[in-house]
């Protein structure tokens, strides 16, 4: 499965209420069956109004629903069937009106209904508000969004920005792609949840003066990818990033340092509060032994300038170290050898589980194949997509943790 099949066989119940965010639900119908969903639209008469079934109809490739007294139904239940054929039911834009509709069970027309009558178990309600900012902050409308939460629903954002009514501030629906990455982590297994987990990502990037340094290859998506399939899973993620062009992933704190030395001292204090340490960095062992404060100069003369170098720190064995220590999982970037090099990392960072991958194969590419080393043995994750691979070294991962309290 690649990246952009993240909701192949998900079917996604859609739902729509009255806001000029409806226009956005047209996209988000697209987002959504590009991710390989199929998409059922329910609509309100309200949302009827901002955007015709007619074109929600054309983009699901389905018959739209807006009300419960629908024919097509044999049992004339659609608030029951609809329920039941959805992995998740997203409505979007979730006006004011609706959300204190859910907040107080009423269920006087099909959305309505369909947001009480789902398994609450098995089907995530996600709602994703959009109104005028006076609205949002209306302790009513704040009442009402804490209760929906307390009940279960996912509050998706909302953004702050720019709003139709010309004014500015919070109350805008978050964006097709970004609620369509919210329905693919609702439907993630949450294994860490209540869980903190730090990583490290990218390169390091030592400077040796104003213009120039020593760095390596690596991309950061490896990283990235845990980073957002940890947060997928339920943890709260702190991710501490080289120099690298990613996007964070949602909801993930990040930090971003540029040296080895700078890496070592975000993550150190950070680490004895954490359940896993998960390093995917690709430090750089060596960093110039001093820096010069101007540009290093050609003089004329043939000789190169010497470059001394000192050692870093190891930020992974100095973790491993510490008395109160997160579960540690160490990467092995290696070009040949990655049983023997993963195993013999293994034992010298004094870790308990080895990451292996052939680095230059991998280096700046959205997949590539893991090697799981432990005391126990070794587990061979073939080639795959990043992010799939991330997901199932969480999977590993969570299976390892002693349980919470
Ligand atoms: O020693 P080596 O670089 O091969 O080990 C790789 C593993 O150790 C990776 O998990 C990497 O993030 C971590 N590491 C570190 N600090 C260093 C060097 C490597 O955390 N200075």
């Amino acid at each position: 499965m690649s990246t952009s099949l993240q909701l192949d066989h998900r079917h996604i119940v859609l739902g729509l209420s009255g806001g000029i965010a409806c226009y956005k639900a047209a996209e988000l119908t697209r987002e959504l069956i590009k991710a390989g969903a199929s998409v059922q639209v329910v609509m309100t008469e309200a949302a009827a109004a901002f955007i015709t079934p007619v074109t929600m109809q054309a983009l699901s490739d389905r018959p739209v629903y807006t009300s419960q007294w629908d024919a097509r139904e044999a049992n004339n239940m659609a608030h029951i069937n609809l329920t039941r054929e959805a992995d998740a039911l997203i409505v979007a834009p979730a006006s004011a009106d609706f959300i204190a509709k859910v907040a107080n069970g009423l269920a006087d027309d099909l959305l309505s209904l369909l947001c009480l009558a789902r398994p609450v178990e098995r089907v995530p309600l996600l709602l994703a508000p959009a109104m005028n900012r006076e609205m949002w902050a209306h302790p009513a409308t704040q009442r009402n969004v804490a209760r929906v939460r307390a009940d279960g629903a996912l509050v998706l954002g909302p953004g702050s920005g720019d709003q139709a009514c010309g004014e500015v501030g919070d109350g805008r629906m978050l964006e097709a792609h970004e609620l369509c990455d919210e329905v693919v982590a609702a439907l993630q297994p949450k294994l860490l949840a209540g869980r903190r987990v730090l990583v490290t990502a990218g390169p390091t990037f030592e400077a040796i003066d104003p213009v120039r340094g020593i760095t390596n290859l690596s991309s950061g998506k490896m990283g990235f990818a845990i980073a957002r399939a940890a947060q997928e899973a339920g943890a709260e993620v702190t991710l501490v990033a080289g120099p690298v062009h990613l996007p964070t992933p949602r909801h993930v704190r990040r930090i971003d340092v540029a040296s080895a030395q700078q890496m070592h001292d975000a993550v150190l204090p950070l680490a004895p509060s954490q359940h896993v340490f998960i390093a995917t960095a690709a430090v750089a062992d060596w960093r110039p032994a001093s820096y010069a404060q101007r540009k290093i100069k050609k003089d004329g003369s043939a000789t190169a300038p010497a470059l001394e170098l000192a050692e870093n720190p190891d930020i992974l064995a100095a973790v491993a170290r510490l008395p109160q220590r997160p579960f540690c999982v160490g990467f092995a970037a290696e070009t040949d050898d990655l049983a023997k090099n993963a195993r013999e990392k293994l034992a010298r960072k004094n870790v308990p589980l080895m990451v292996g991958n052939i680095g230059p194969s991998t280096f700046g590419r959205n997949d590539n194949a893991l090697l799981l080393v432990d005391a126990r043995g070794e587990r061979q994750l073939p080639s795959s997509d990043k992010l799939n691979l991330a997901r199932e070294l969480v999977r590993e991962v969570s299976m390892r943790l002693e349980p919470l309290p």
